[in-house]
């Protein structure tokens, strides 16, 4: 039988005494909290002087470390390197090649894209030798020199932009993405209600009971906090009972069940509130959380979390749902140790908040919002969509970001932002018993100021028939750390794909105009708008619209088909996109001003729940005005 100590789950008057350890324990973390600072291994991490997404500089020496002239001398000391470049005997050669393969003129393939799977990696990078001329070139349309971006990817990354390697991440003000603060109010010790309280109006002299009230905020960074649907964090593997005594409280409570954010909790619903709780707890171990459902007053509710009192295990959290709206009554639950109190009737969603709030620890960071994006079918765009997206998020909002590129195999998250790091995802996937924040950490690698990826290795020397769950831990981590986490999923249909779009908090659908992806499309919105709720519906893009000589399905057929709205229609444009992608180069970063580039800053917007940026309205002349100034600079 384990071993139970009763009368520890509430802290109430005349319940037995405590062992010394458990009040030195306790007394510890009650002036940690009074005074607002983290436990002494949460404030030697928060002190660590790069976070995310910039990451720490690795503990070990290894190949991220050595990035830098020594590193870079090391590398190129290296026999394999040498041999490619013997190999190929320099730049040139491999450019025609490559350019003839991208302009599909039948020339044949370079020799080293024939070779085993596991030497592609090798291979590309042999190439090394390109200069930096490479890339305006390609902007000028002059031959295509895809091969020097092949080669040299460190020397074209933008400023600060290394693969691999860490450097400080805080801003130079030391501010980071932070919530707004929220200090301890007093509340006033007589009664009021309990909206009162909780919306600070019922402030009161210190020495009564403190309770959570959102005050002015101070001295914070420019962070747009994101609005309209409220993120919850999924809970913890953790077991629920709830004992109710109406049924709109069990129909609430037994909706939650469904979420997508209780997957992993086990939860039991049934009736007979307080007396039930304590017959059934008379002989059997008390869950993680007991629900309490009360009609009572509030004699009626003491009295009977009293008696529970005499049966409930340490550690079982315990939530009250009352009838009442009284301050003094919540202020004696919360003094015998009641976690949360909620007033009937209650959302589903007003439920899973408070439970998912109960393990949250206080002064945490705030939790990331996940954004999978998905193609309908294969190469319409799903990744390009993710990255530029991602990229909007993080220069547009100013909102720290994290790219996953998931397609662990032929991902090109790496070739877009144009970065080569050494380690990347599949670290992260494939060994989980080593996966915590700080390795992460180190194989983030940053493409600017607020972005950072976790690039694919584009290897083929594993095959990536992943768990279902294989991926879970790198996205908790992640959420714990990164406001945005933007995922890029390949076009699969398998466990974790599958659980990945269910479980994110926005889903963006890509499609192009054509029946394979309307089909494919409604059946994946239908499935994800019935297995998410209480969600936000995913997200339709149209994408490639307009290809010259294609028959296309017009996207208000389209949309009629699926049965949503598209959330953006984007226009198939050859050179913009191409020049984007082969130059490692973001659309805004091709052409600012492009329709394209704005569409991608409305939808960064909306999937991460912020209000658009407004733009100062333009005066009549003023398409005239940036005509001219564009034929000036050209
Ligand atoms: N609107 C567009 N106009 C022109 N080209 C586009 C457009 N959108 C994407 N592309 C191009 O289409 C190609 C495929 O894009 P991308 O790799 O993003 O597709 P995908 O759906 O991720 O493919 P996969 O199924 O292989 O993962 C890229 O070369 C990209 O530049
Ligand atoms: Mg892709």
């Amino acid at each position: 039988m384990p071993h139970r100590r009763r009368g520890h789950g509430l802290d109430l008057s005349g319940r037995p005494a405590r062992s010394a350890s458990d009040r030195a324990g306790e007394r510890a973390a009650r002036a940690r909290r009074l005074r607002g600072r983290p436990a002494r291994r949460q404030r030697a991490r928060a002190c660590r002087p790069c976070r995310l997404p910039g990451g720490v500089p690795p503990l070990r020496p290894g190949p991220a470390s050595r990035a830098g002239a020594q590193g870079r001398a090391e590398r190129s000391r290296h026999p394999c390197r040498r041999r490619a470049h013997q190999s190929y005997g320099g730049g040139p050669h491999r450019a025609v090649d490559l350019r003839a393969r991208r302009s599909g003129t039948g020339v044949a393939d370079p020799p080293e894209l024939h070779e085993a799977p596991g030497e592609s990696r090798l291979d590309l990078r042999a190439l090394a030798a390109g200069s930096r001329r490479g890339r305006s070139r390609v902007l000028d349309g002059e031959p295509a020199l895809l091969e020097s971006r092949l080669r040299h990817p460190v020397e074209f990354r933008r400023a600060g932009c290394r693969p691999g390697r860490s450097r400080p991440r805080t801003p130079a003000d030391g501010t980071r993405y932070r919530a707004p603060d929220v200090q301890h109010r007093e509340a006033s010790p007589g009664p009021g209600s309990l909206d009162e309280l909780q919306d600070g109006r019922a402030d009161g002299p210190p020495g009564s009971v403190g309770v959570s009230a959102p005050v002015e905020p101070r001295n914070l960074p420019d962070v747009v906090e994101p609005q309209g649907e409220r993120i919850i964090a999924p809970l913890p593997r953790i077991t629920i009972q709830a004992f109710c005594e109406t049924p709109g409280v069990v129909e609430a409570i037994s909706a939650a069940a469904s979420d997508r954010r209780m997957q992993k909790a086990h939860l039991k619903v049934q009736m007979g509130g307080a007396p039930a709780a304590v017959e059934a707890y008379r002989h059997n171990p008390t869950p993680n959380v007991i629900v309490l459902e009360f009609q009572g007053d509030r004699t009626g509710i003491l009295s009977s979390l009293d008696q529970l009192s005499t049966v409930c295990d340490a550690g079982t959290k315990v939530l009250v749902i009352g009838h009442v709206n009284d301050v003094v009554l919540y202020r004696e639950l919360m003094r015998r140790g009641v976690s949360e109190y909620l007033i009937a009737p209650i959302q589903v969603l007003d439920f899973i908040q408070a439970a998912s709030e109960l393990f949250a620890m206080p002064g945490a960071e705030p939790l990331g919002r996940t954004i999978a994006v998905a193609g309908a079918k294969g190469g319409v765009g799903s990744s390009t969509i993710a990255h530029n997206l991602a990229w909007a998020v993080a220069k547009s909002l100013s909102t720290q970001t994290v790219v996953v590129d998931l397609d662990i195999a032929f991902g090109t998250a790496g070739l877009d932002f144009n970065q080569d790091p050494p380690q990347g995802v599949s670290e992260a996937v494939f060994a989980p018993d080593r996966l915590d924040a700080n390795l992460v950490d180190r194989l983030l690698s940053r493409c600017s100021d607020n972005l950072s990826l976790l690039a694919a290795p584009a290897m083929l020397d594993r095959t990536t028939d992943l768990s279902e769950t294989a991926v879970d831990g790198l996205v908790d981590i992640l959420r714990n750390s990164i406001p945005t986490i933007v995922l890029d999923i390949p076009h699969t249909w398998n466990a974790w794909a599958r659980r990945l779009l269910v479980s994110s908090d926005e889903i963006v659908l890509v499609a192009t105009p054509d029946l394979a992806s309307l089909r494919n499309v409604k059946n994946l919105y239908d499935l994800l708008k019935s297995a998410r709720p209480n969600d936000q519906k995913p997200r339709v893009i149209l994408n490639q619209v307009g290809l010259p000589k294609r028959p296309e399905i017009g996207a208000a057929d389209f949309a009629k088909a699926i049965g949503a709205d598209l959330a953006a229609i984007l226009p198939f444009d050859a050179a913009l996109f191409g020049t984007a992608s082969n130059n490692g180069q973001m659309i805004a970063e091709v052409q600012p001003s492009s329709k394209t580039a704005e569409i991608f800053t409305s939808l960064a917007a909306a999937v991460t729940g912020r209000m658009e940026p407004r733009r100062p309205r333009g005066g009549l002349l003023d398409p005239f005005i940036s005509k001219l100034a564009r034929r000036k600079v050209s």
